[in-house]
């Protein structure tokens, strides 16, 4: 990428929002799409990009919209495709891009796609999803255990077979070995690029392709990854069920079919893997599959200085030359960073300045600005199916309505209506409203950051290394000018003082607590508990 001018991707900041919990227009307690059309004026003040928007589509919601039951619809819950329309020109005004989510796993079970599939075993769409018979013994067709728990086979009496899902037996997989389906699916894509999208996020990206004989999984010797929600599916090595080689093929196809579009659109792939070598594979050997792999590496490690730093530099380790990182601290599935469970509420400022500070594109969830923390929801109130299936699984914490005020009900919805999802408690103290007007909150500070590095080139573009040893708990690395500049970045992980060595004296450009800004500081640098600094060298 050092010979052509930036992708508007690789300098963006992408901001992630859950329609459901982000602002509701019309008072039935669930956020919608006019919603979000009401809230861009806040986006473009806060300095995002690009937003992608969780699923909208027509569904019977049983993981929320991840189980489509029209891929070219929205639902009434939602608003109309001409409401989707209105959001994309608004946001487009705005010079905000819009990625969507592409759901090509697996469908709904009321999809007519899957209504027809299941009604014979000879109808057209018979093959369009993996079916299989018991095992001469009656047993299940293969070891394969679903993420949310129990087997991935349902059986089907009309049928007298089973089904496949990875997720839940509302969500059958596709069968993408289908050409028929492939083509169906790549038409999906292009209703919404004709709809003037930026790009997609691509839900569960390496699960797609399965291995065509559907041979048992081996047992996991080594889980890792014992911080992520992941559970009992970590007790499998999924070679059979994920990344399989011939994912590769369909998304170098896939990316052609974007880049046949004007205007540089966008994939960002939904990638797990805990293996650095094997995740770097989505770029393609020639860089020409997903643009943008998110990485989970850092979601999925303890809120530790060695913890973070393994992340970051293994994924920096094994990034093919010119290709772009992607970064991550929360999203819809994973409990909120500032949440004690993560990096807890006073490490939150330190935790948005790693974001927005390293190589690559960031994307920030909803809320996370304001510090939001996850709020606890009954098994019995829970609304995620997660949290029946496996208790404690649930994600209902990480996706309650963003307190816009401190009005009743936060101003998400009208006072006397009931929220998909309780408001959070501390909604009082913690809402956009009050944060933008103090100069000390964790929200002024992530739009400060987020003017930083648009007016820093080097934060956008400039390279990244690694410092060598730095004191227990202390993380620490350079963004380095492809035309000269430095700047460090400091961070205590921890709630003690930490005594910090830069690469030479400058000035602090910015810090966590804001006391500092503009202090001048030598090569060793005293970090206060808590605390991170962004460090012009030289100045
Ligand atoms: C992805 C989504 C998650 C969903 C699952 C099944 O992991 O982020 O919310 O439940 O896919 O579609």
């Amino acid at each position: 990428m050092r010979d052509r001018a930036p992708r508007w991707w690789q300098t963006a900041v992408v901001y992630q929002v859950y329609p459901r919990s982000f602002a509701d227009s019309d008072g039935d307690g669930t956020g919608d799409l006019n919603g979000i059309s009401g809230r861009l004026d806040y986006l473009a003040w806060l300095g995002v990009d690009a937003i992608w928007i969780s699923p909208f589509y027509p569904s019977p919601m049983a993981d929320f919209g991840y189980d489509v039951a029209d891929y070219t619809d929205v639902d009434p819950l939602f608003g109309t495709l001409a409401d989707f329309d209105r959001l994309v020109a608004a946001a487009h005004e705005r010079n905000i891009r819009v990625l969507v989510d592409y759901v090509p796993n697996h469908t709904s079970d009321q999809h007519p796609w899957f209504v027809e599939s299941r009604a014979s075993r000879d109808n057209p769409k018979a093959d369009w999803y993996v079916w299989r018979d018991p095992k001469p013994d009656g047993g299940l067709p293969n070891n394969w255990i679903s993420m949310f728990a129990g087997p991935t086979w349902t059986w089907d009496e009309t049928r007298a077979q089973y089904y496949l899902h990875i997720f839940l037996a509302e969500q059958p997989d596709l069968n993408w070995r289908n050409p028929e389906v492939r083509d169906a699916m790549f038409d999906v894509a292009r209703f919404w690029l004709d709809r003037g999208v930026d790009g997609f996020r691509i839900d569960v990206a390496p699960m797609v392709m399965k291995d065509p004989e559907l041979r048992d999984n081996p047992p996991n010797p080594d889980p890792g990854w014992e911080h992520s929600r992941l559970g009992s599916w970590l007790t499998q090595l999924h070679v059979n069920d994920h990344n399989h080689p011939d994912m590769h093929e369909l998304y170098r196809s896939f990316r052609s079919m974007l880049e046949s579009y004007p205007g540089d659109r966008v994939s960002i792939g939904e990638l797990h893997h805990p293996d650095f070598d094997r995740w770097a594979e989505y770029y393609g050997e020639r860089q020409d599959e997903i643009h943008v792999p998110f990485n989970f590496h850092v979601i999925n490690s303890p809120w530790t200085a060695d913890g973070v730093r393994r992340a970051v530099e293994g994924v920096e380790g094994v990034l093919p030359a010119g290709a772009w990182a992607s970064w991550v601290l929360g999203n819809h599935d994973q409990p909120r960073i500032a949440s004690a469970e993560r990096a807890g509420r006073d490490q939150a400022r330190v935790a948005m300045m790693l974001l927005l500070t390293l190589r690559g594109t960031p994307t920030l969830y909803y809320g996370d600005e304001i510090g939001m923390v996850d709020v606890p929801v009954a098994v019995a109130d829970s609304r995620d199916p997660l949290e029946r299936l496996e208790a404690g699984r649930g994600r209902d914490p990480e996706r309650s309505p963003m307190p816009w005020d401190d009005s009743p009900n936060a101003g998400f919805c009208p006072p006397g209506v009931s929220p998909w999802l309780p408001i959070a408690p501390d909604f009082a103290d913690v809402n956009v409203a009050g944060q933008a007007v103090d100069p000390g909150s964790l929200l002024t500070l992530t739009r400060d950051l987020l003017q930083l590095r648009r007016e820093h080139p080097i934060l956008r573009l400039g390279d990244f290394e690694p410092f060598g040893p730095t004191p227990d708990g202390v993380l620490a690395f350079r963004r380095i000018g492809r035309s000269g500049g430095q700047l460090d970045v400091l961070l205590n992980l921890t709630a003690e003082p930490r005594a910090a060595r830069g690469s030479g004296a400058g000035r602090v450009v910015i810090g966590t607590q804001r006391e500092r800004d503009g202090e001048p500081v030598g090569a060793d640098v005293e970090l206060r508990p808590n605390e991170g600094l962004v460090v012009e060298v030289g100045r």
